[in-house]
């Protein structure tokens, strides 16, 4: 088994574990109990940074960009929380290690200008993926955002930004946070999805973290 696959493999522990922490370890075995603790991932804020049109990599960031190597690696699940989607379209966009995107024009999602740290890339056929990257740096809220006013100052704990989607299944656009980040518990986007706060461990000369997603079947 290859690191991307005991990735994956223990991806569907984490999943199923964390479950069996609330409800006992014994029942674990039980497949409805197991049905009790499968979630669907939660959406987010689609945020003032988003552009459309990234290139397909999975390798956002090259060995020059300044910053702690993050490695996030995942599958894509249907609604039971077992199947794995194949082919689902997963789009990542980030701020770099000093908290800045590759625009600071918030709402400008149509700018055809050069991609930095955003990649779009599709599951392989046991529904995984894997993207190599940075560590983010947080950033504050712009002043003045339309709708987003009152949180103009605040700062944001590091994050990830997804949109994912397959043709059978509901999208889902979020936020991947990191636990422990001391920002996470005064954010109202990060603190509202627990869930999709990952542990990171140490690997090699950064950092990785496993992190599934889970979408509604559409029909
Ligand atoms: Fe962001």
């Amino acid at each position: 088994m290859d690191k991307r696959q005991r990735a994956g493999a223990g991806l569907s522990r984490r999943h199923f574990l964390y479950g069996g922490a609330i409800l006992g370890g014994g029942l674990l075995a039980s497949p409805a109990l197991a049905r009790q603790i499968c979630r669907l991932t939660e959406g987010d804020i689609l945020g003032p940074y988003y552009r459309f049109g990234a290139p397909f990599l999975a390798k956002l960031a090259g060995p020059e960009e300044p910053g702690e190597l993050l490695v996030v690696s995942g599958t894509v699940l249907s609604a039971d929380c077992r199947t794995p989607i194949a082919n689902a379209l997963v789009e990542v966009w980030q701020a770099n290690s000093s908290g800045l995107y590759d625009t600071q024009t918030p709402g400008n999602f149509t700018d055809k200008g050069n991609f930095h740290l955003r990649g779009m890339l599709y599951t392989d056929a046991q529904g995984r993926y894997r993207i190599e990257t940075v560590m983010p740096g947080r950033y504050p809220v712009p002043p003045n955002l339309p709708g987003l006013e009152r949180y103009g100052g605040i700062t944001r704990p590091a994050h990830i930004h997804f949109r994912v989607m397959e043709s059978l299944h509901v999208p889902v656009t979020l936020q991947l946070y990191f636990q422990g980040d001391p920002y996470i518990a005064e954010d109202p986007w990060a603190s509202a999805h627990p869930d999709s706060a990952i542990a990171l461990q140490a690997d090699g000369g950064g950092r990785s973290g496993v992190f599934d997603i889970v979408l509604a079947r559409g029909i």
